[in-house]
């Protein structure tokens, strides 16, 4: 039997000795531990566990050793290399904890402070109100219809039944583009209203038809407090079979629950438009004092000048002359037409006292509507 081959004792090779694993531990565990930083520890990390640190050194040289040694000399080295890399795990844990919570603190933002950026301005009262009123008759299955603001004088006047000799194609209402001889040749104006736009949704589509015509329109008014010569109109027009002023009436009733609030009436003047017959000017119960200023001067109503009722548009059924001219069977079908001024429907709603306020296109007046999408 031969004796133990001391030289390969793993306690006589220098690095593999207890006390030499047990301080290269030591050190691993104290650099880890002083550490202050992620990127400290990544330092020690390359020192006391890359390929050329002393631990791993020392697991190389346990290769060399006789089988009988490489058991107890593994187990020693294996065991100093696990608890070094839990002592680094946990550190690395601590420290992303603690770098975690102070970029929380480092990072966060006052909502309180002022802000300081370029104002993004606001939509005009004008574009929201019509998107408004496009998505009341929208919802009802109405399609948005438009028509060119220069317009024949013809989709403009003649189509609608407005005689040559009409008041209203006279020079003091009608911007004239070109044909300037009014009633005996048709020419070319800035539409002075949207009733154009229904002549061409019926040209343009087969009954039944159903749409809302938002646009500009132009008159030769001056600009001041309560005119403008460029201004917005919504029109409507439903053609169907069997439609009567009771649906005319409901579908405005509806309109004005859905811009105003519930509950409110609404009542027909009569009145005379070439274009419907019969015709009529349409009011609304006022939706602020609701009829309760009428005789009681202890209550003064601005908004519907203590009337009660406040003026929309105008409307009626849709003249079988114009739905000839627009190529529909009056026989077969009837319709109702309804138009109205939007920006007269904004000064009453927002008490704008200015029309100049709304044509400026001053932010400080948009600004408090901005936020109404
Ligand atoms: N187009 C008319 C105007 O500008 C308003 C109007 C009246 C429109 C009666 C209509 C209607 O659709 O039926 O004054």
């Amino acid at each position: 039997m031969s004796a133990p081959n001391k030289s390969y004792d793993p306690v006589e090779v220098e690095a593999l000795k207890p006390e030499e694993i047990e301080r290269m531990r030591n050190e691993a565990l104290a650099a880890f531990a002083a550490a202050a930083d992620l990127e400290a520890l990544r330092e020690a990390k390359a020192a006391h566990m890359g390929d050329r640190s002393p631990l791993a050194l020392a697991n190389r040289e346990i290769g060399a050793l006789p089988p009988q040694a490489k058991a107890e000399a593994g187990k020693r080295v294996g065991m100093a290399r696990g608890a070094v890399n839990k002592a680094f795990a946990a550190r690395q844990a601590e420290l992303e904890a603690e770098r975690d919570a102070r970029v929380l603190v480092e990072e966060a933002v006052d909502v309180t402070l002022p802000y300081d950026r370029v104002p993004a301005g606001a939509r005009h009262p004008l574009t929201t109100f019509c998107e408004r009123v496009e998505d009341v008759f929208t919802a009802m299955g109405y399609e948005v219809a438009e028509g060119p603001e220069v317009e024949a004088e013809w989709f403009n006047f003649d189509a609608l039944n407005f005689e040559p000799d009409h008041p209203a194609r006279a020079m003091q209402d009608t911007f004239f583009v070109a044909g300037d001889k009014p009633g005996r040749e048709t020419g070319v104006v800035l539409r002075t209203h949207t009733s154009p736009v229904q002549v061409r949704s019926m040209l343009d589509r087969e009954p039944p038809i159903y749409v809302v015509c938002p646009g500009r329109v132009y008159r030769t008014d001056e600009l001041d407090a309560t005119h403008t010569p460029v201004f917005h109109q919504v029109e409507l027009l439903a053609i169907d079979e069997g439609l009567t002023m009771a649906d005319l009436k409901g579908t405005i009733e509806h309109m004005v629950r859905s811009l105003f609030g519930e509950g409110l009436t609404t009542r027909l003047r009569p009145n005379y438009f070439p274009f419907t017959e019969p015709s009529a000017e349409l009011d609304m119960q006022c939706y602020v004092c609701r009829g309760a200023s009428v005789g009681n001067p202890e209550q003064p109503c601005r908004t519907c000048s203590s009337e009660g009722w406040i003026e929309l548009g105008g409307c009626g059924m849709v003249n079988p002359r114009v739905l000839v001219a627009a190529g529909i069977d009056p026989e077969k079908y009837s319709g109702f037409a309804f138009g109205f001024g939007i920006e007269r429907m904004l000064m009453f709603r927002h008490n704008v006292e200015d029309m100049r306020d709304m044509v400026e296109g001053d932010v400080r007046f948009t600004r408090p509507f901005g936020m109404e999408i």
